[in-house]
């Protein structure tokens, strides 16, 4: 049977996945004109509910703005900014329902997952060099390709490679092992080299607007946080925020997909930068 290819498939102009498009931007914020605008997107704040849970002395020192300012931009960001709504336990059981697990390959690794690799999740996995989370991202990219009853989604994957580690032979040897076409499999993963955290950043917006005619099934991010790693203090690092809020932003696809986002880290998770309840870690 032939597969057909990610751009047969743009050919076939198929949409499948919906991207939210945010009603309000940090242009519509009271005081705010192009310059601040720019400044506020320069310290990677593109979000109005990003700006809205800042202090104005940490928006001040992070987009260089007066304190003042920042107050005001951060009172009409608490205005402005959709802060999301409670649901029934009902309806999040239902959600729940909907999980899928992709199998890592591994029946250890699956067991201590709960079954694999829950969609509608973003999962950290981190580890120190050498420790395998590139061989994870290439297992899961080669896992997805499977037909659902082997444990995959027969769907196709992005992988963003920020360290040039993405190695194409080896999912051609890992396609061989579980017995899939290495050609069609390299055909299903669509890989792009990030070359700094800028980049990276704008692959993500790449990702939103390539995966409206491909069936993307799983997203790896490879790694998150090396772009990053010159900062001494890197939780702290604007650009390194705008990345998690980037990567959270790309969930409306996972979910809608079922698909999970998995991002490799070589430092401690930033629990606290992905609030979202569906997020998971998994140490490497
Ligand atoms: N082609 C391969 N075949 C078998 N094992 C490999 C291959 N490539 C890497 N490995 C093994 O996987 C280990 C982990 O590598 P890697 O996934 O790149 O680590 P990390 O991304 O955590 O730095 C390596 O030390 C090596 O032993
Ligand atoms: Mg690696």
């Amino acid at each position: 049977m032939t597969k057909k290819t990610a751009s047969e498939k743009v050919e076939e102009e198929k949409i499948v996945i919906d991207v939210d498009e945010p009603v309000s931007t940090v242009e519509d914020l009271p005081g705010v004109g192009p310059a601040t605008a720019e400044k506020l997107r320069e310290a990677g704040f593109e979000e109005l509910l990003a700006i809205a849970v800042m202090s104005p002395v940490e928006l001040a020192e992070q987009a260089e703005l007066g304190e003042a300012v920042s107050a005001k931009i951060i009172a009409g960001a608490k205005k402005m900014a959709n802060i999301g709504g409670f649901v029934s336990g009902t309806a999040l059981l239902d959600k729940r329902r909907q999980v899928q697990k992709l199998t890592s390959g591994a029946s250890s690794l699956d067991e201590l997952l709960g079954g694999g690799f829950e969609t509608q999740a973003i999962v950290e996995v981190y580890g120190e060099f050498g420790s395998g989370k590139t061989q994870i991202g290439h297992q899961l990219a080669v896992n997805t390709i499977l037909p659902l009853e082997q444990g995959g989604f027969d769907g196709e994957v992005f992988y963003i490679d920020t360290e040039d580690t993405f190695r194409p032979e080896r999912i051609s040897q890992m396609a061989e092992a579980v017995g899939i076409d290495p050609q069609d499999a390299l055909d299903r993963i669509h890989v792009a080299r990030a070359y700094n955290s800028a980049h990276q950043i704008l692959l993500v917006d790449e990702i939103k607007r390539m995966s409206k005619n491909i069936d993307v099934k799983l997203i790896i991010v490879d790694s998150l946080t090396s772009h990053f790693s010159s900062s001494s203090q890197i939780s702290r690092t604007p650009w390194f925020w705008s990345q998690i809020r980037s990567c959270r932003s790309l969930m409306p696809c996972g979910e809608t997909r079922r698909g999970p986002l998995v991002a490799t880290s070589s430092h401690t998770p930033a629990h606290s930068a992905c609030t979202s309840g569906s997020r998971r870690g998994a140490d490497a």
